[in-house]
């Protein structure tokens, strides 16, 4: 049975979530495969910036498949029927990877030199470092679409990019235990202080930024 005919819409959520079981891994196969993929093009960028002995822009990359539970209340929330096409169609970042980078200005780089790939299609870029949200959440969302070759056929996948400095991600994995921990109870003085620990981490972003020019610039000893 395919994941297609299993999930009807007419079935409530949790029969949906027992009924995808197995049939979660068939759905999830090509996000992984994509994940794959993607991680691979960064190791490439990394390697090649390690072998030239230049400044690499990337530090760390992770990546996510979303969680049944997770695929599901987002559904929900679109108000997106369930069935496995309309989610493929509706969310677009069931495949996540997220890459930390040293410098603001390398976001924006690794953004080019993965989305100028020719078999990398960028659907969208939400630029939060640019327009950081209310919080103080900054982040260079691309969402990219890639082909993945599976045995059968070709399929494009969706893939969300996330790429950020490590002072935002620190920022934003405390900020999200501490949202989700005591979500709506958490207190006002808190989400200020949490706004204002954003603006603390852009300006240490932006003095390492500024070093790391003035040391660029510099003439080695060695040389001279
Ligand atoms: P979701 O993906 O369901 O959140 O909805 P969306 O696509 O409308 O949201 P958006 O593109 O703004 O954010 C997608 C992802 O970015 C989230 O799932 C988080 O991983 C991350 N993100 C966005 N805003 C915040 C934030 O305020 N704090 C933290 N910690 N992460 C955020
Ligand atoms: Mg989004």
């Amino acid at each position: 049975m395919t994941v297609d005919s299993m999930c009807g819409p007419d079935l409530p959520m949790t029969t949906q979530f027992e009924l995808f079981g197995p049939g979660f891994a068939e759905f999830v196969l090509p996000y992984q495969c994509a994940i794959a993929t993607l991680t691979t093009k960064v190791h490439i960028l990394r390697q090649g910036f390690t072998h030239l002995d230049r400044h690499c822009p990337i530090e760390h990359v992770s990546a996510r498949v979303k969680s049944p539970d997770s695929v599901m209340a987002k559904a929900q929330r679109l108000r997106c029927p369930l069935t496995a096409a309309d989610i493929r169609q509706n969310i677009r970042d069931i495949a996540g990877v997220r890459i930390t980078c040293g410098l603001i200005s390398d976001t924006y780089r690794v953004a080019d030199l993965i989305g100028g790939q020719p078999d990398v299609t960028v659907f969208e870029v939400e630029d939060y470092i640019s327009k950081p949200k209310s919080n103080g959440y900054k982040s260079l969302h691309v969402a990219v679409e890639i082909p993945v070759f599976l045995s059968d056929r070709v399929v494009q996948v969706p893939v969300e990019l996330q790429i950020r400095t490590i002072a935002m991600d620190f920022w934003a994995s405390l900020e999200h235990k501490i949202y989700y921990k005591y979500q709506r109870s958490v207190l006002r003085r808190l989400l200020q202080e949490l706004t204002e620990a954003a603006d603390v981490a852009h300006r240490l972003d932006r003095k390492m930024e500024r070093l790391h020019n003035e040391v660029a610039g510099l003439k080695s000893p060695v040389d001279s």
